[in-house]
């Protein structure tokens, strides 16, 4: 058996996403389907849109997403219908030689559903789906692993615990979980789109100071301001790295740089001006993701030597959901995280092609479907 629902769909590369209906099968071993409540809209879906993450058309998109589980598969235990969750797109699998050594947030075999949604109309009717990220929420109702779904606080708003889904954990984990910053380390980060203004409320929460926010757009410094930046550097007017060195210094006396920069660009360049404002044994943090073409910028080999540290990246902040998003929620809802400040606005499921043109405009730090 499926049901059929509403759905946001990219048909061919490029084109406009469109409102279609889809079927979502019932849930088998291990899957769950959730009734969605809400789902941001991230720079990945217009990726897959444009066919920048691989040629799978149709693509079923949205994944930064909380819902309602629904209806569960005939051995799932971990949730069941009812739950509130934030859907996750790293399910780990408990039996890999990151989970076994009990770093199950490296996971190296995560997974998503078995079955896969089809279109259930049109020419195409029949046709699978490639969900975002293995989610795929800009619709009712999706199709998951079990394991995708993670309980947190059901009085939390949806269209602000649901961010915690993707870009938000990912630069609340860069700070905390890669970058691992702390009361008498500073901070800071380059590029303060979400992800980036996401690390400055991570590095705040956990006792950071200095934090530095660093961009090229006056508007974005503004709103780190606001996230819990101490201090804010306009990189098109004055040379990061000399800024950042000197406020680390005002702080703590003979540092050199930052203990942490997070580089939430994913550009070579902001790279560079990460690896070189940092202090001695400081860590680089690459969350930002750089296109197949960029090259590690060309750095004496005796700099990467003589500065020891850590030159990590942070896949999704290097988080492990179940144990992240409801400690997270819990902060949320104590009032410690405002998760409330990345809800741009709330939008309905045929804004999407709307909410992909404000993204360019860097108005919006996320446009949230309410479904
Ligand atoms: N120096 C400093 N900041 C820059 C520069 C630069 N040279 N170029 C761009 N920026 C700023 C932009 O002004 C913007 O504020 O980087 C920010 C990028 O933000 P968004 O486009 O909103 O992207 P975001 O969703 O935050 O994601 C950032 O992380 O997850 C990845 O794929 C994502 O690579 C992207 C990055
Ligand atoms: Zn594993
Ligand atoms: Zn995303």
């Amino acid at each position: 058996m499926s049901q059929q629902v509403k759905a946001v769909v990219a048909l061919a590369k490029g084109a406009p996403v469109e409102v279609v209906t889809i079927n979502v099968p019932d849930p088998g071993p291990g899957e769950a389907v959730v009734k969605v409540l809400s789902c941001g809209v991230c720079h990945t879906d217009l990726h897959y849109r444009e066919g920048g993450i691989n040629d799978d058309f149709p693509f079923l998109l949205g994944h930064e997403a909380s819902g309602i589980v629904e209806a569960v598969g005939p051995d799932v235990t971990g949730v069941a219908p009812g739950d509130f969750v934030v859907l996750n797109w790293r399910a780990v699998c408990g039996e890999c030689r990151a989970c076994r050594r009990g770093e199950a947030q490296y996971c190296f075999n995560t997974h998503n559903a078995t079955q896969r949604m089809t279109l259930a109309e049109g020419e195409g009717a029949g046709t699978e789906l490639s969900p975002a990220l293995g989610i795929g929420a800009f619709a009712e109702k999706t199709l998951v692993a079990a394991g995708q779904c993670t309980k947190v606080d059901p009085k939390a708003r949806p269209a602000a615990v649901g961010l915690l889904g993707c870009g938000v954990m990912a630069g609340i984990g860069a700070a905390i979980n890669t970058g691992a910053v702390g009361r008498g380390r500073s901070i800071a980060v380059i590029g303060c789109g979400g992800v980036g203004v996401a690390a400055i409320a991570g590095a705040a929460l956990a006792g950071a100071s200095p934090i530095i926010a660093v961009d090229i757009d006056a508007k974005k410094l503004a709103k780190a301001k606001e996230m819990g930046a101490t201090h804010t550097v306009d990189s098109s007017r004055v040379d990061p790295v000399e800024e950042i060195k000197r406020i680390c210094g005002e702080t703590y006396e003979g540092a050199e740089g930052a203990d942490v920069v997070v580089e939430a660009v994913g550009r070579p360049e902001t790279w560079k001006q990460a690896f070189y404002a940092r202090d001695l044994a400081g860590t680089v943090v690459l969350v930002g993701v750089p296109t197949p073409d960029m090259k590690v910028p060309e750095i004496p080999l005796i700099d990467v030597f003589g500065r020891g540290g850590a030159l990590k990246s942070s896949w999704y902040g290097d988080c492990l959901p179940s144990r992240d998003f409801p400690m997270l929620v819990d902060l949320y809802q104590q009032g410690r995280l405002d998760l409330d400040a990345f809800v741009t606005e709330e939008i309905g499921i045929g804004d999407i092609e709307a909410a992909f043109e404000k993204m360019h405009h860097g108005d919006v730090l996320r446009s949230v479907v309410i479904l």
